[in-house]
């Protein structure tokens, strides 16, 4: 397994890809209302990379995917698909995922919106879920094992009696959408990979407040929770520093430091 060095010039146009993404899940927020559809929003996700960006939406046409982001309601884990049909109500969390490619480099970024009044169980679940991708990027600098990243996640979520979701992973990233290494949420074997400076890769835990199983629906795509527990997904695109880690895709609101330094 070869895992891809960015240089300096990479990485800065990686800084700009990952801004843009993080812009897009900005900007959609407002939208975010009981009532409008997956579809709406999918649409006003395409127009503002498009138009406003002048950039790529990574999603269109990936294995055949025809639409900008995923967009996953409640028991749905990841892979939703933006709809017409699929109208938010009250209460809905949601993920919307969003990868942008600008100048040829990817960022690949999601968050949870809740439409409308929150309930309890949902509220909780999105914050535990982005706590633990917290947990994961303050431990992040070189000479690290990579499994150090999913013991983190499965460790801070196992004390809420949440299970982190096993089949899907985050990625590496650059150039190529989906490239090595395989980043796991769960405590498991990652092939001996040590972190290096100029690593760039997601970090994406899918947190069910149930089982950890999941299943693939009939369209080949939608990705729900075996046992119809929620689910809720944070995701970030990072960069491995000579000390520590950066948040490519880091949102203007967020409460978390764009660099960490050890
Ligand atoms: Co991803």
């Amino acid at each position: 397994m070869s895992i891809k060095l960015k240089t300096p010039a990479e990485i800065e146009k990686m800084r700009i890809a990952g801004k843009l993404a993080a812009e897009v899940l900005e900007m959609i927020e407002p939208y975010v209302k009981p009532g409008i559809s997956t579809g709406e929003l999918d649409q006003i996700c395409y127009e503002h990379i498009v138009n406003v960006q002048k950039a790529i939406p990574a999603n269109i046409g990936y294995h055949g995917f025809q639409h900008t982001s995923c967009i996953s309601i409640n028991d749905v884990v990841c892979h939703g698909i933006p709809s017409f049909d699929k109208k938010l109500k009250d209460g809905d969390i949601l993920n919307i995922d969003v990868t942008v490619i600008k100048d040829g480099f990817h960022g690949d970024t999601s968050k949870m919106y809740i439409a409308g009044k929150p309930t309890v169980a949902g509220e909780k679940l999105c914050q535990v879920t982005q706590e633990s991708l917290y947990e994961a990027i303050k431990i992040i600098k070189p000479g690290i094992r990579l499994k150090e990243i999913g013991k983190a996640i499965q460790k801070y979520v196992d004390k809420f009696g949440f299970s982190s979701v096993r089949e899907y992973c985050g990625h590496g990233i650059g150039e190529v959408y989906h490239d090595e290494p395989q980043v796991l949420h769960y405590d498991a074997d990652d092939g001996g990979v040590i972190l290096k400076p100029g690593m760039t890769f997601t970090i994406e835990p899918m947190v069910n407040t149930g089982d950890w199983r999941t299943r693939t629906m009939k369209d080949g795509w939608t990705v729900k929770t075996k046992d119809h527990g929620l689910s809720a997904q944070y995701e970030h695109t990072i960069l491995v520093t000579d000390n520590g880690v950066e948040v490519l895709t880091l949102r203007s609101n967020e409460n978390f430091p764009r660099v960490i330094e050890h």
